[in-house]
């Protein structure tokens, strides 16, 4: 059998209604499936799964593909590891298969860093890493855990790191762009090193923490480069993706210890922000993790702040959001020292008594309000009405308010009103905002393009408007439409048949075919398209290429000296003109 038998084989035995349900809930209307598009910040379901034709594509976002195209963008995994994931589950044998590794153009700086951390995984073992193995065990990381979380050490010496990679044929250029040295010099000095992953694993920055006493930044993360993003990397994500699966939650805390230590305790489905930000790019990759997310931030002014910023976003996207509160009276203020002081008992008691988002934020809502003042009541009782405006369930709503008209001594009716007030005035936000995203998303399309699109649409449905395509040899316009056509028209002869779904993965390492592919698809026009259609549109494509042709013969004539050859090229004008 060869690759591309194989790959339909697997493709036909996994049904792609399955395999998505298990990632995201759909719902059965007609003939196709709907859930909610996770490529794209969304609440509503835009993305339609047919089981008759095995691919799945948004109407918002455009994103459409088969069972392989919609695991490698969930994962975000190359076709390599999609094909091994669904082949296993398909049980069908992928030996004898030979895919090359697909080569990026960031292979090289791969390479590099992970001969940096090769290097500063090595160093901490050392006579010379005795002080940070020692710093280390004072904050409880122990052995395991600095194998395990790959944990290494910079030195002060000689400026090692800029030697070692210059000795392995990194210009200069390279290091400095890459943020591992500057001028010859070691961007790190003496300092305990947490490498960073790319969401496939691949080291790609580094944190370096300071470990004895010394005035410099407590941490110098990696500077931006081609290949790392601090705003769009989480700490441990490639590990916490399957646990995530697995356990059907992920949690979020702050800083690279936390996130050990949790993980430590058994949570490995945490990853950590580095910081008390959260960027549009992480908050969809927790999505991806899970719709179930536990906030485990510090128990200071900034990471109580940030929850509240944080979470609200996060529920906005449609996640159901749980915050873990440390009891801040002693001290220990983040989930690392929490574990440390009270131990694992404590804290996995703390997950199970997580609130829900918005309760935390009500419950923020009532810090400092003096109730004695009928103005700041007001205020407290308006805020906590339009909070609970924001919940989607209505019996949450219910009680929250109940309890709310008990608490301030008002009567549920009064509240109820203004609550229905604010619900009122959401739909109508709701609305504006939705009409305004289909005003921003209809892209213009002319009618030449349009004949293109259904062409082509049309060729891969079926086989007839291929051969109709080349017996009437049509000249697409674009570089790319030609290709994808030829493509086609290719598949078909060498397969003898040609479907939708395994069309996608024939171009899966054709970038840009893909593509244009993918927009064609997501156009969602008549599967049973007639004769007289195609035939439509190859006329439509045959008038815009007569148009361009007469274009460039009027400018040939404009430039033109010579009155015969003149005389000669307005003659093929006319011929055209009149459909010669
Ligand atoms: N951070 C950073 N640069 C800094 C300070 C903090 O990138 N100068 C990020 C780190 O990822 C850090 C996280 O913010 O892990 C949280 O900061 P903080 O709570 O101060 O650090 P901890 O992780 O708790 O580290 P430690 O317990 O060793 O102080
Ligand atoms: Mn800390």
């Amino acid at each position: 059998m060869n690759n591309q038998e194989t790959i339909v084989e697997i493709r036909q035995k996994i049904d792609i209604v399955d395999l998505i349900s298990e990632y995201i809930p759909l719902v059965q209307k007609g003939k196709n499936y709907f859930g909610v598009c996770p490529f794209h910040n969304d609440t509503n379901p835009s993305m339609s799964v047919s089981r008759e034709k095995q691919i799945y594509k948004c109407f918002s976002c455009g994103a459409s593909g088969n069972v392989f195209n919609f695991l490698m963008d969930y994962d975000h995994i190359d076709f390599k590891e999609a094909l091994k994931i669904l082949g296993e589950r398909a049980g069908v044998e992928l030996n004898g298969m030979t895919l090359a590794p697909r080569e990026t153009k960031f292979d090289r700086y791969y390479e590099m860093y992970d001969i940096a951390n090769k290097y500063y995984q090595n160093n901490i073992n050392t006579k010379e890493g005795q002080r940070a193995r020692k710093y280390l065990k004072s904050r409880k990381i122990d052995e395991n855990l600095i194998k395990e979380f790959g944990i290494g050490l910079a030195l002060d010496k000689n400026n090692a790191m800029t030697t070692i990679l210059g000795s392995k044929n990194y210009s200069m250029k390279e290091l400095e762009q890459m943020g591992l040295s500057s001028n010859n010099h070691d961007t790190y000095i003496n300092r305990i090193m947490f490498p960073l992953c790319d969401i496939n694993g691949h080291v790609v920055g580094f944190s370096g923490r300071i470990y004895d006493n010394s005035d410099l930044n407590k941490y110098l993360n990696t500077k931006e480069t081609a290949i790392f993003k601090k705003g769009e990397c989480l700490y441990n994500y490639h590990i916490a993706r399957d646990h995530c699966r697995k356990v059907k939650s992920v949690i979020v805390v702050e800083g690279f210890m936390d996130a050990i230590r949790v993980s430590q305790i058994g949570h490995k489905n945490v990853v950590a922000l580095m910081g008390t930000a959260m960027t549009t790019e992480q908050m969809n990759l927790i999505k991806k993790l899970s719709l179930n997310v536990y906030l485990s931030l510090d128990g200071d002014d900034a990471g109580q702040k940030a929850i509240i910023g944080i979470g609200e976003q996060l529920e906005k996207m449609g996640l159901n959001v749980k915050v873990i509160t440390l009891p801040n009276n002693n001290g220990e203020h983040d989930p690392d020292e929490f574990i440390i002081k009270y131990g694992k008992e404590k804290f996995d008691s703390l997950i199970e008594n997580a609130v829900n988002y918005s309760d935390f934020k009500i419950t923020t809502l009532k810090s400092g309000v003096n109730f004695n003042s009928d103005l700041e009541l007001a205020n407290y009782i308006n805020s906590v009405i339009k909070e609970i405006s924001q919940i989607k369930d209505e019996i949450r709503r219910e009680i929250i308010l109940k309890r709310l008209a008990i608490e301030v001594n008002l009567s549920y009716n009064t509240l109820e009103k203004r609550l229905n007030e604010y619900l009122e005035f959401q739909k109508v936000v709701n609305q504006e905002v939705k009409s305004k995203e289909v005003k921003a998303s209809a892209k213009k399309i002319n009618k030449y393009e349009q004949a293109a699109y259904v062409l082509i649409y049309g060729m891969v449905n079926d086989p007839w408007a291929i051969r109709k395509f080349e017996k009437e040899d049509v000249h697409l316009f674009t570089k790319e439409l030609r290709s994808l056509a030829s493509e086609i028209c290719y598949y078909y002869h060498k397969y003898g048949t040609i479907n939708m779904a395994d069309f996608y993965t024939y171009l899966a390492d054709k970038e840009e075919l893909l593509r244009v592919y993918n927009f064609v698809i997501s156009l969602d026009y008549e599967d049973e398209m007639s004769v007289k259609a195609i035939e439509d549109c190859i006329g439509v494509i045959r008038e815009y290429n007569v148009r361009q042709e007469i274009n460039r013969l009027r400018d040939l004539v404009k430039n033109e000296n010579d009155p015969i050859e003149k005389a000669k090229i307005a003659e093929r004008i006319r011929l055209l003109k009149i459909g010669e």
